[in-house]
């Protein structure tokens, strides 16, 4: 099966990043959000990076056009599934509002289309369960920010057939990532080892053992991170990192994985990162 057209649903960070990739790897894409001025605001990411890489040579300005006109926007799952062969879904990390989103894009769309998630962590086996097509459903998790980003986990869910893995793994390829292919599981393979990284350097600041400055510091220039663990924190989003922390915790059932209360707290204040403007860093 051969995928020409995708349906990207969010428009966020990540929507907006892997409707650019694969719109500028000759994909059509159809970028869906629920209201207008979020769509503008992924759009706006969209230029933004393209600019960057006519800045830095890696394209020519003459395909910008190119690209920008390989993406339609939308605002009702109606017009995302028009015409599609597949769609990843980038909403917040909500189990039930995505189970939602399913139900109904399982109503609209035809019934050869494949569905991919983005989630981070969540059960992709649960959210393929409220559709008529647990076959054609699939885990396909970027990472931020998804044009720099080179791997996508391609997640096989209770259901997911051989033929779904194949296709899904051939788009991550023209889309110029490297998939690997991982079971389904709680924070699938890079959360998993990497959400609790950055949960400990958040203890350690909560500790008061060092200053933000200084454990980044530390995880840079002592573990050759190419970037600390706190900026990494802001530029995912406080509160999508928290959802993760608390999704690995509640499935698990261990408290190796608890969230600390300082991230809590934050997110509760509305510092959710570079997102907001404010996090462990000041990007204001
Ligand atoms: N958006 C898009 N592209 C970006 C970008 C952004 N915000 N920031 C940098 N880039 C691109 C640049 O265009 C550049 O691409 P080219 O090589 O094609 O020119 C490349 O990234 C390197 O950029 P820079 O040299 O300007 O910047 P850098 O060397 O400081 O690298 C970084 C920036 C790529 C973000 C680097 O710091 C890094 O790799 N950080 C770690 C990121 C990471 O671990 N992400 C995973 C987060 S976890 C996740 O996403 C999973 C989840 O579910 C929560």
């Amino acid at each position: 099966m051969a995928i020409k057209k995708i349906g990207v649903m969010g428009a966020g960070l990540m929507g907006a990043g892997i409707a650019q990739v694969a719109a500028q790897s000759g994909f059509e894409v159809n970028l869906m959000d629920v209201e207008e001025r979020f769509v503008q605001k992924g759009i706006a990411i969209i230029e933004k990076n393209l600019k960057r890489q006519v800045d830095k040579g890696v394209i020519q300005a003459s395909q910008v056009d190119q690209i920008r006109g390989r993406i339609t926007t939308c605002l009702s799952p109606a017009d995302l599934v028009n015409g599609v062969d597949m769609t990843i879904e980038a909403v917040i990390e909500n189990l039930d509002l995505k189970k939602k989103v399913y139900k109904e894009l399982d109503s609209l769309a035809a019934p050869g289309v494949i569905f991919a998630s983005n989630t981070s962590a969540l059960s992709i086996t649960e959210m393929g369960s409220v559709t008529n097509r647990p076959d054609k459903f699939i885990g396909m998790h970027f990472f931020n920010p998804v044009p720099a980003m080179k791997l996508v986990e391609v997640i096989r869910g209770y259901g997911t057939s051989d033929e779904t893995v194949a296709v899904t793994k051939d788009v991550a390829k023209k889309m110029g990532k490297t998939a690997i292919e991982v079971l389904e599981a709680p924070g699938f393979v890079v959360n998993r080892i990497l959400v609790p990284m950055v949960t400990e350097a958040i203890y350690v600041l909560q500790e008061g053992l060092a200053t933000a400055a200084e454990i980044d510091e530390g995880m840079k220039l002592g573990a050759n991170h190419p970037m600390g663990p706190l900026a990494l924190a802001d530029l995912v989003g406080l509160d999508t990192l928290l959802s993760v922390q608390q999704h690995l915790y509640e499935e698990f059932a261990d408290p190796k994985y608890r969230p600390p209360v300082l991230l809590k707290k934050m997110v509760r204040a509305g510092r959710l990162g570079r997102k907001s403007g404010k996090g462990f860093y000041d990007y204001s």
